[in-house]
């Protein structure tokens, strides 16, 4: 089993890393007032490292939601940024499909936060 898991690693990693370069070579004009003082890239980088990529992409549904639909569900809403970053701290569960996601991920105090605010900010054009 030991070899199947090593597989399995090797094929994770070439596919972070494949985010990792499609997401570099799109970040030049990412910026924007809106995402608040977030820097993109190292957004991105937390993400990766705290496994969020594994399940989830930017604008693609893999076995998690992406994260511009769920900036677009939750655009305009106040509370959004709360909700979303204790559904990042404690899972969530029947909101989006049958998969839940667990809890447990690992995150330093203030990360759930930030990974909320950031993801909220892919929402298309903001609306004024
Ligand atoms: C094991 C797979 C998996 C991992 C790892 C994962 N997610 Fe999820 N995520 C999901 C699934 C599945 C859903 C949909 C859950 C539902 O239907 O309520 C989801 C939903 C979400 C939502 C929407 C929650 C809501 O209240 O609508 C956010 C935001 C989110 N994930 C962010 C993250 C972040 C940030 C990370 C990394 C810290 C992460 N996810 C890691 C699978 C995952």
């Amino acid at each position: 089993m030991k070899g199947l898991a090593g597989v399995r690693a090797g094929t994770m990693m070439s596919l972070w890393l494949m985010v990792a370069a499609t997401a570099f070579a799109q970040s030049g004009t990412s910026a924007t007032p809106e995402t608040g003082a977030l820097d993109a890239r190292a957004m991105e980088k937390l993400a990766r490292t705290r496994n969020c990529m594994t399940c989830h992409a930017t604008d693609r549904t893999l076995l998690a939601p992406s994260y511009r639909d769920i900036a677009k569900r939750y655009a305009g809403q106040p509370a959004a940024a709360d909700e979303l970053a204790r559904s990042i701290s404690e899972g969530s569960q029947g909101k989006w499909g049958k998969i839940p996601m667990p809890a447990g991920l690992q995150l330093a105090p203030g990360e759930a936060n930030s990974l909320a605010r950031w993801i909220l900010g892919m929402a298309p054009a903001p609306r004024s």
